[in-house]
């Protein structure tokens, strides 16, 4: 049983294979958090807890008399409002006589077999109910008829515990909720330091590790968007975690809205994070008999360093939370033609390019943006989601039927949630955009956002989408989203209800998304937002890769992709190779290195294979050949990161060991040569300590035990960015 109640103690008790995590219903029925680490059987943790008086920090209605007893350093595992913890709250409820005010007591609880699922939310499911189990524990306010169902979601398996809160409101009057946090945990000891993900167009979530001061620490975005700024993942660990020593905690929440999560470190040194949906401009009406569900987060700890908490959301991400067939699927190689032709193209050019890739060994074409409507650059045409027949004569048949003779499938982008004023959509329904009454919108590349939380909005690119699906033969969509959200205002909604705008229009985005996903299973879908914008475990659920960033530079995308894989797996990174110079850095590197790095996501190209000389083709010949050989490892092995952060400036090393440690394949690319350096020289990883492996290119053959162990050394490296791929076979 991985979730056990005590019922003389009242001790809940959930265990995963590595950790357990404990609360405790207490004699006044408040709901303390115990403890979360290392798994710990039988073990009983109320006595970690002592009570003293502290100045200023006061005591509930009927402990008055007990000044050591307050809310203030008591550990919650999610907290009232107004009532005595002067630390972040998880929740704020206003009631109808406009008090401030929640003070919530243990009520019961349930134990289910099984995940439990979220109305309109992302969540992460279990095909058998036998690997998972849900607590869902019931706080109700004294003095009104608010409570709260804590969800607890136990992945034994995966070593983590999932969380959310259903907020119910059964009253006979309108609550309005100015905060609805998916989750509190306090860890009352500890030197904790916090691992975020920061970052910007062109260059996200680049890792940025701080100590913790006494204050609040919130990494958050208010972009409508989880942005490329700030990922909603976030790590505490201890200051000598590294990665493959050491406590970690990681926070993931499926949400790929507004999000904040806050790291309190308080008078006492202990640390609380609230995690889940921001709560600047939110204020949800909860009317009677009403239910609010927060968005999902995934909770995961790790003792032995970041690698193995990667790991755990990696598999969490693969087996729970992506829904797509693609995730056992091989992918197809793909080619897009963005960087190759912007806008400007024919289908006559696509054709061009498709039949120099389909030669190479490509399958898949996508044309990206500037199909449709007027659009010949990003001024116009986005929402008229009809086939710009100046450019593609007859439609899409045509391209498609060429594609299908060269043995290619086709893909197409669309960019459903934005629309142009310089558009028929916007020409007949402008009350569908987001738009705050008497005032200009703010634009951004020149466009606006559609109201995604109205049913009418929504039905209409169902329609599009839907119709162009059944329509043609596509097999893969490419959904972009490139701007963040402002002027957040529903013509479909009272003004008491503009609150609910920022959590609403995510919600229509995943309905939206979910429809189509639903509906089109064999598609393949590749999420996007100006890059890796809305790069969350919530968009993972609906598509099974992200286009990382729209910086393609090999170099950059070392940064970018190594801080990714903190908290996702390299499947889900969409991964081309470019052209060079670079367009985004003018930097050169070889064909070789571009490919190294692309193949560590979801590989494919982005450029017109046409304009390369005969020897580079055949280098892309022999990249694509390669790839596909040892691609299964690439999209189903365990990924290792084996450089240490501080390493990172001078190369990035990397490798795929196969579940059942049969190869490994170590990358590595050197990102600052330098004379008389010293040699660098990593351990392999996942390998058998006792089978002997053949190193593919020189048929050496080294034990497991010794590459593990005593590792591998490179030989000197010259010249700019070099690189190298190094594949283990076993030999026995
Ligand atoms: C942003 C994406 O990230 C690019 O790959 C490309 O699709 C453009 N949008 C098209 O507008």
């Amino acid at each position: 049983m991985s979730i056990l109640y005590s019922p003389g103690e009242r001790l809940l008790t959930l265990h995963t294979r590595h950790t357990t995590y404990q609360m405790h219903a207490d004699e006044h029925n408040f709901l303390r958090h115990l403890y979360y680490g290392a798994r710990a059987d039988g073990a009983d943790f109320r006595y970690l807890q002592r009570n003293y008086d502290r100045g200023f920090s006061g005591n509930p209605p009927e402990l008055h008399n007990d000044r050591a007893f307050s809310l203030d350093t008591m550990p919650q595992e999610y907290t009232g409002f107004n009532a005595g913890d002067f630390r972040v709250p998880a929740l704020c409820a206003v009631h109808a006589d406009g008090s401030y005010a929640a003070d919530f007591r243990y009520a019961g609880h349930e134990i289910r077999p099984g995940s439990y699922d979220l109305p309109g939310l992302p969540a992460a499911f279990d095909r058998d109910p036998e690997n998972s189990m849900t607590l869902i524990v019931t706080l109700r306010d004294t003095a009104s008829a608010l409570s709260v169902r804590l969800y607890y979601g136990v992945f034994e398996e995966r070593d983590v515990i999932t969380r959310a809160a259903e907020i119910v409101n059964d009253g006979e009057r309108t609550i309005f909720l100015e905060k609805a946090a998916s989750a509190c945990v306090d860890l009352s000891f500890g030197d904790w330091e916090l691992l975020h993900f920061h970052g910007r167009h062109c260059m996200e979530r680049q890792p940025q590790r701080v100590p913790l001061s006494n204050a609040v620490h919130s990494v958050e975005s208010r972009r409508g968007m989880s942005s490329h700024h700030h990922n909603p993942f976030t790590i505490l660990c201890a200051p000598d975690t590294r990665e493959y020593a050491g406590e970690c905690y990681g926070f993931m929440p499926l949400w790929s809205g507004n999000h904040k999560t806050e790291v309190e470190k308080d008078y006492l040194g202990s640390v609380r994070v609230v995690t889940g949906i921001h709560d600047s401009q939110f204020r949800w009406n909860l009317g009677p008999g009403e239910h609010f569900y927060t968005p999902q987060v995934l909770f995961s700890y790790s003792a032995s360093g970041f690698s193995a908490l990667s790991h755990q959301y990696h598999d969490m991400i693969r087996y729970h939370i992506c829904r797509s067939e693609y995730v056992q699927k091989r992918r197809p190689v793909l080619i897009n033609n963005w960087e190759a032709t912007f806008m400007n193209f024919t289908t006559e050019r696509l054709l061009n390019i498709a039949r120099q890739a389909a030669e190479l060994g490509v399958e898949l074409f996508v044309m990206d943006d500037g199909w449709f409507g007027a659009r010949d650059d990003d001024n116009a045409g986005l929402g008229d989601w009809v086939v710009n027949e100046r450019k593609l004569p007859g439609g899409l048949d045509p391209l498609i039927d060429g594609l299908k003779e060269l043995g290619m499938r086709f893909g197409i982008w669309i960019e459903p949630e934005m629309i142009n004023e310089d558009s028929d959509l916007y020409r007949a329904r402008p009350e569908w955009v987001l738009k705050a009454p008497n005032r200009p919108p703010m634009y951004c590349r020149n466009q606006l956002v559609l109201d995604m939380s109205r049913q009418d909005v929504r039905d209409y690119l169902y329609d599009c989408f839907a119709g162009l699906l059944r329509k043609h033969d596509i097999s893969y969509i490419k959904w972009d989203m490139n701007r963040c959200l402002a002027d957040v205002y529903s013509n479909a909604l009272p003004p008491e209800r503009q609150g609910e705008m920022t959590y609403r229009y995510v919600l229509g985005v995943y309905d939206l998304i979910g429809r189509l996903t639903r509906e089109f299973p064999h598609v393949l879908f590749e999420g996007c937002a100006g890059g890796g914008g809305r790069f969350d475990a919530g968009m993972l659920y609906y598509t099974p890769q992200i286009w990382c960033s729209d910086d393609t530079d090999a170099i950059e995308r070392l940064d970018i992709q190594h801080g990714t894989s903190f908290g996702y797996p390299p499947f889900t990174m969409g991964a081309h190779v470019s052209v060079c110079p670079n367009q985004q850095t003018g930097r050169s590197t070889t064909f070789y290195t571009r490919g190294v790095v692309a193949m560590s996501g979801t590989f494919g190209y982005e450029l017109d294979l046409n304009r390369l000389s005969s020897s580079e083709k055949d280098e892309v010949r022999l990249q694509i050949a390669y790839f596909k050989k040892v691609q299964s490892l690439i999209q189903n092995g365990v990924y290792y990161r084996l450089n240490e952060l501080d390493e990172q400036e001078r190369y990035c090393a990397w490798e795929f060991a196969a579940p059942d440690a049969s190869e490994a394949l170590v990358n590595l690319v050197v990102k600052h040569v330098q004379a008389n350096a010293p040699l660098i020289h990593i351990r392999l990883r996942g390998l058998d300590p006792d089978a002997t492996y053949t190193l593919e290119d020189t048929q050496e053959r080294y034990s497991g035990a010794a590459l593990m162990n005593g590792g591998y050394t490179f030989p000197m490296f010259w010249g700019d960015y070099p690189s190298v791929q190094l594949r283990f076979l076993r030999a026995d």
